[in-house]
């Protein structure tokens, strides 16, 4: 009797110190989602890396950040020979500080370009501000940021190619030149390509999406991942057999898969079904994310209703995020939290 009280006081003193010291991490979100192996992210604003109050939010919860915007090409160099680096530089220090992953997000795309970039008329010139946009922002942070999307939404909505400034200057093979120079400039960076409407096997833009990788991979181009933006709304269920289908083809080429942007809308006004129904897609694809080997990441697009994207761009729709306006947790956080806890058990 004796004896065990002294040892269940040894354990205790060890305990605290080894607390005290930090060597064990409080279970957090984030805590957890590194025991598990999981990315775990968040796209911010330039301004989140400076307010204490989603700074603190973000290192508790999240392992990775990704700039919503501020490296999107008309914000970094809205002028073609003006760079606008500070909010980058701020968001990678503030990962590089808190030991967190960052992202980059993205170098080509048909939406928020400058208009010396919509102007390009032929293919050397497309090719070479291309060039040395992806040289340029990829030299600078060479070996401190962890992946990036090369290139967002390339193809239709009917899977075909989409007709964006790259591809009527340069044509198809503009991707495979990106991914060139991309690797070339940091060759331990993760090179992605991104896109919507792309993670259910069988859907004719997620084939066509998979073909253009199986190509790309074929042709030895350097990829090594996709992204599945899930943009999701909570009207329709995840089709789960379909989305694990497609990681597994994407895994039989060598590839990663990254849920990249995933924010669940809810018609508005929310009722409990909606939120319930919410609440079961979030679980899901963190479900599907836990159990699928090559899913290693799964990133919110935004963290609070207070802003965000989908009021202005789906009509009707809203609460998609994990914190509510005051930037209280909601349920279907509270809902991954618990999950997270319960897989690391
Ligand atoms: C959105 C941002 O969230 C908004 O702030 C901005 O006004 C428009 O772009 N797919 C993407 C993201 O790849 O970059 C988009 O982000 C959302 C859709």
């Amino acid at each position: 009797m004796k004896q065990n009280a002294g040892r269940t006081l040894t354990v205790l003193v060890i305990a605290m110190i080894v607390s005290l010291s930090g060597c064990i991490p409080t279970k957090t979100v984030r805590t957890n989602a590194d025991r598990l192996g999981l990315t775990f992210g968040v796209a911010v604003q330039a301004a989140d890396v400076l307010d204490p109050k989603s700074m603190k939010l973000m290192i508790s919860n999240f392992n990775e950040i990704v700039p919503e915007n501020t490296m999107k090409w008309g914000v970094i160099r809205p002028l073609k020979d003006f760079w606008n680096w500070s909010d980058m530089d701020n968001m990678v220090a503030f990962t590089e500080k808190h030991h967190m992953r960052m992202k980059g997000h993205t170098f080509l795309w048909h939406n928020q370009n400058p208009m010396y970039v919509n102007a390009l008329k032929n293919r050397d010139e497309a090719i070479a501000l291309m060039t040395e946009q992806i040289t340029t922002v990829m030299g600078r942070y060479k070996g401190r940021i962890y992946e990036y999307d090369i290139a967002n939404e390339v193809l239709a909505d009917d899977g075909s190619w989409r007709d964006t400034i790259w591809y009527r200057t340069i044509g198809p093979d503009y991707l495979d030149i990106a991914f060139r120079a991309a690797r070339a400039t940091d060759p331990d960076a993760k090179l992605l390509l991104n896109d919507y409407s792309n993670e259910v096997k069988g859907q004719p833009k997620a084939d066509a999406f998979y073909e253009l990788v199986r190509g790309m991979k074929e042709r030895g181009v350097p990829i090594d991942g996709v992204g599945f933006q899930m943009h999701l709304s909570a009207d329709y269920p995840v089709d789960e057999e379909a989305v694990r289908a497609n990681i597994c083809r994407f895994a039989d080429l060598g590839l990663t898969v990254t849920f990249s942007e995933i924010d669940v809308r809810v018609k508005l006004p929310v009722t409990p079904e909606r939120e319930a129904a919410q609440i079961g897609i979030y679980t899901k694809l963190m479900e599907i994310a836990l159990s699928e080997p090559s899913v290693k990441s799964y990133v919110m697009w935004g963290y609070t209703d207070l802003r965000g994207w989908i009021p202005q761009f789906f009509s009707g729709y809203g609460s998609a995020h994990l914190f509510d306006r005051q930037i209280k947790p909601k349920p279907a956080y509270l809902s991954l939290k618990k999950q997270l806890e319960d897989w690391v058990k």
